[in-house]
């Protein structure tokens, strides 16, 4: 991590304009394939380095590991394009991040081709979870930024352009407005709609295994639901789960205002994603996927807080703080199962 790159070299010009090249016939391709509705206007953020390749050399290049789905990949983005504009370097995403990010976000962000990837000399420099003070100037020209970072320390001042970045491509969101505008409760079309995200899967074992920690259980979100249907007239709760089965049993559906949405599947999780986001407030439990369903959607938004034992080794990764917004309601969890043994 100390070590200095070196000199700019010859070679090194070459490398660098045959990515920028390559990115720029990447993104072209990736434009072309992509299958826009007629009429849909996409605004690209101004580039103006794009076209002065001697300028980028003098710059370098920043990238950051893509680990992880989608909410993972949306927090190394995010914090990829806040600490390169912090730090006056341009950014670019591997090819993998986007793949991941690009069929549901309109992000602007070049793309890294894979053999410069692994031909540049990367100095990497490994994130904390929450921003820090050194992270203003982290030296290097070539630098990877390395781990798993999520949280709105890093680019909330940031928040209208990741919001641009994030936003959904028109044939996205219009299905998910699609969806949302066939709901009824008692008859009538509702007019405040709750995204609720239960995170399960491999959580289910690895939370109490691995992380002395819990999952939202039945009792979480009946709180959580009440507290919606006290502050807004008849809400209608949109519930997306990676364990759809466990959703069914346990979240009481008898009031007519609760919806089993989306298809959970985590390889294409774009069309949950998108429900989420255009619900108005959100009941998230725990995860990436929940913390930036939240954020994106922007409303009201009520999470699981303090879901591990308070010696778990998840509070030396993750400080709670830094992921939830102070103005989220929090709602402790209940360890009593952890206790039992
Ligand atoms: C549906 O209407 C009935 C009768 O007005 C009311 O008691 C009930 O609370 C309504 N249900 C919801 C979910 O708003
Ligand atoms: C709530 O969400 C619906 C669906 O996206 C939207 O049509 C409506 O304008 C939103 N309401 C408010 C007050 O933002
Ligand atoms: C979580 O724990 C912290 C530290 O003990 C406490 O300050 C906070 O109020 C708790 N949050 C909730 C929602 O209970």
């Amino acid at each position: 991590m100390a070590s200095t790159p070196g000199p700019f070299s010859f070679p090194m010009a070459h490398v660098v304009l045959f990515v920028f090249l390559a990115s720029a016939i990447f993104h072209l391709q990736q434009r072309l394939a992509r299958l826009q509705p007629p009429g849909e206007v996409q605004t690209p953020a101004p580039q103006p380095t794009r076209e002065r390749p001697t300028a980028q050399q003098l710059q370098g290049m920043w990238t950051i590991n893509a680990v992880g789905r989608l909410g993972n990949q949306m927090g190394q983005y995010a914090t990829l394009y806040a600490l390169a504009k912090l730090n006056g370097r341009p950014a670019y995403i591997p090819a993998q991040m986007h793949s991941t990010l690009a069929p549901i976000f309109r992000i602007t962000l070049p793309v890294l081709p894979s053999a410069t990837a692994r031909s540049v000399q990367w100095r990497n420099y490994h994130l904390n979870d929450w921003m820090e003070e050194q992270y203003r100037h982290i030296p290097g020209r070539y630098v990877r930024l390395t781990g798993y970072p999520c949280s709105w320390t890093f680019y909330h001042h940031l928040r209208q352009e990741i919001l641009r970045e994030f936003s959904l491509h028109e044939h996205v969101r219009q299905e998910a407005q699609q969806f949302l505008r066939g709901l009824r409760v008692n008859g009538s079309r509702p007019s405040t709609f709750v995204g609720v995200h239960v995170r399960r899967g491999d959580y289910v074992r690895v939370m109490p295994q691995v992380w002395k920690g819990v999952l939202a259980d039945r009792g979480y979100l009946e709180q959580a639901m009440q507290r919606f249907r006290e502050r807004f007239r008849s809400p209608v709760f949109v519930v997306t789960s990676n364990g759809m089965a466990w959703c069914r049993q346990n979240i009481d559906a008898s009031r007519g205002d609760v919806v089993f949405a989306g298809n959970g599947i985590e390889g294409s999780p774009a069309k949950d994603f998108a429900l989420l986001t255009q619900c108005n407030h959100t009941i998230m439990t725990i995860g990436t996927f929940g913390i930036w369903a939240a954020y994106l959607a922007g409303g009201e938004t009520t999470y699981l807080a303090n879901y591990t034992l308070p010696d778990s080794p998840f509070l030396r990764v993750f400080k709670p703080e830094a992921a939830f917004l102070p103005e989220w309601t929090g709602i402790a969890a209940d360890l009593s199962p952890l206790l039992k043994h």
